[in-house]
């Protein structure tokens, strides 16, 4: 078996709005037990697509970069949202050891991850890359690295 390559699709979105809806019409489509994770500098967009992503799902609390803490859980309608901030964390043991593949693994909710790259040797195989590129002030590239 060759080794899959994922589609790759590419946004551009002209507002915080246009970026919350990319996350929203994700959302809709999740059915639990998926990772995505997010790339891009701070301020690129991965907290306000993660807040489309949760509203989608059905989460009715504010969502918040998760950066002081490493995992915030969000209840949503029928799957929660695991929301990590991997910032601090330096290689895939860290991830390991502060119990988050767990998390890669739970059917009952979808892990998003922002700075993904950081614990990258911890992700399973097949997850959902998005990286954000900062085009100008108002005007981001996402991109989607998706397997089928
Ligand atoms: N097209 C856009 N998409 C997303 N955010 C945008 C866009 N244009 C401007 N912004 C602003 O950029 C910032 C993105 O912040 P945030 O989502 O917290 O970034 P990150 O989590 O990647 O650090 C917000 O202040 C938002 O208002
Ligand atoms: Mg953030």
């Amino acid at each position: 078996m060759n080794k899959k390559t994922p589609k790759t699709t590419i946004e551009l979105s002209n507002s915080e709005e246009e970026t919350y809806s990319l996350g929203f019409e994700l959302g809709k489509s999740l059915k639990g037990g998926e990772v995505i994770a997010l790339e891009g500098r701070l301020g690129a967009g991965k907290t306000v697509f993660t807040k489309g992503l949760a509203a989608a799902l059905g989460v009715k609390v504010p969502v918040t970069s998760p950066t002081f803490t490493i995992l915030n859980v969000y209840e949503g309608e029928s799957l929660k949202v695991y929301h990590i901030d991997a910032y601090r964390l330096h290689g895939g043991e860290e991830a390991y050891n502060a119990g988050l593949t767990e998390f890669f693994e739970a059917k009952n909710g979808v892990c998003v991850i922002e700075w993904a790259s950081n614990i990258e040797s911890a992700l399973p195989i097949e997850y959902k890359k998005i990286s954000f590129s900062y085009f100008g002030e108002n005007v981001r590239e996402i991109k989607y690295e998706f397997y089928e």
